[in-house]
């Protein structure tokens, strides 16, 4: 049976020294987990290695770690594949990231994670009384739109690896705001438009998300946090029309109209833009856009100096050649009556091919 060496990493609060590596060997087959290798060198060599687990099939959500730096669940990463990609095929297990450290590979969910899920009313406000004596029976392919918010098993591995959170610790953050989508999305909640406006204003809100997809890549369910996020801002700003004071409606409605116009992206309008509802003029003539955009200009002067920006490029953009092609999608979309999404955690390749696509909300598109 092959050899691994776990460089894990070590701290105990109690002992007042600081985090340290510490070297181990454990003796699996390659496709047990990197968890049976922590738990068999806890039991041969040093007891006092913290970890936290239970099920040991990707279930429970409670053995996050960052196995050579990614973030993932130890007991659904086989110890050989990590062996493979470490370069020195030295595996080194460290707890998650953007949460206090407890002792060893624990980390203070509750302080971090559990906090951010109570921020967003994790439950449901029902729009009208429930039946009484009855159950509340909801059409199934009403709730096919939340079934892949509602995969998620609350593991953390997304909120560890969020580069967002890293700048501002105080971003409601992956998990909990593909929580929120998942009442969002479900007719028996009558508190939709009230949930994405307080989502929309908060500037640690939906518009704190800056579409790194590290969320998308390391969640152990295919919950996809960042498209749950997408979903809440097309919410909010298509069907609520809500405009928020973190210029997220502008910057939107800017971004979409400038491919409309222009094919490609014109950023030197996209600032004035964001600052008002999408248009140029209107950015410009708010008085709060005004500000903001006054505020803008020594970033504008230090891009010109750099040469990164001249007066040329902050005035013109040439359109696509054949930008026809992108108007005529945008006809196309919008002579829809209704927004159609693919809810590809539903369907898959296989079910797109055989029965067409289930869109939002279980329409057949
Ligand atoms: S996509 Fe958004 S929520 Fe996901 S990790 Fe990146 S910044 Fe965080
Ligand atoms: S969204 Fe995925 S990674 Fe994030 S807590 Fe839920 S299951 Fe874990
Ligand atoms: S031990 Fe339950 S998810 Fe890993």
């Amino acid at each position: 049976m092959p050899d691994y060496e776990l460089r894990i990493r070590r701290f105990d609060p109690e002992s007042g020294e600081a985090a340290y590596w510490a070297d181990y060997t454990a003796e699996l087959p390659p496709e047990r987990s990197v968890l049976d290798g922590i738990l068999q060198v806890k039991d041969r060599e040093d007891a006092s290695i913290g970890i936290r687990c239970s099920c040991r099939a990707a279930i429970c959500g409670s053995c996050g770690v960052r196995i050579n730096g990614r973030s993932r669940l130890a007991c659904n990463t086989k110890i050989g594949d990590a062996a493979a990609e470490a370069g020195d095929g030295e595996i080194t297990v460290e707890p998650m990231g953007n949460m206090p450290v407890i002792k060893d590979l624990i980390v203070d969910m509750e302080a971090v994670h559990w906090k951010k899920v109570q921020r967003i009313v994790p439950w449901l406000v029902p729009a009208e009384e429930p039946p009484e004596g009855q159950e509340y029976i909801v059409p199934p392919e009403a709730m096919l739109d939340v079934t892949q918010a509602m995969a998620c098993i609350h593991c953390g591995v997304c909120v560890s690896a969020c580069l967002s959170m890293e700048v501002d610790p105080d971003f409601i953050g992956p998990a909990a705001l593909a929580k929120a989508y998942r009442f969002v999305g479900d007719p028996r909640d009558g508190e939709h438009e009230a949930r994405l406006a307080d989502l929309a204003e908060d500037p640690h809100g939906i518009y704190d998300c800056t579409h790194c997809f590290a969320c998308v890549e390391v969640c152990p369910k295919d919950v996809a946090p960042m498209d749950q996020i997408m979903r809440l801002r097309r919410r909010a700003t298509e069907d609520f029309d809500i405009k928020d004071s973190n210029n997220g409606y502008g910057h939107e409605h800017g971004f979409v109209n400038l491919i409309e116009k222009y094919g490609t992206l014109f950023e030197a309008q996209l600032l004035p833009r964001s600052f008002g509802d999408g248009s140029l003029v209107k950015g410009q003539l708010r008085p709060s856009g005004a500000k903001q955009l006054t505020r803008e200009l020594p970033t504008a002067m230090r891009g010109m100096r750099s040469g990164k920006v001249s007066p040329r490029k902050a005035l013109m953009h040439p359109k696509l050649p054949d930008q026809k092609q992108v108007r005529r999608i945008f006809k196309e979309i919008e002579s829809k009556g209704e927004r159609l999404e693919l809810n590809l955690y539903i369907v898959g390749d296989q079910g797109e091919e055989e029965e067409g696509v289930m869109a939002e909300g279980g329409l057949e598109a």
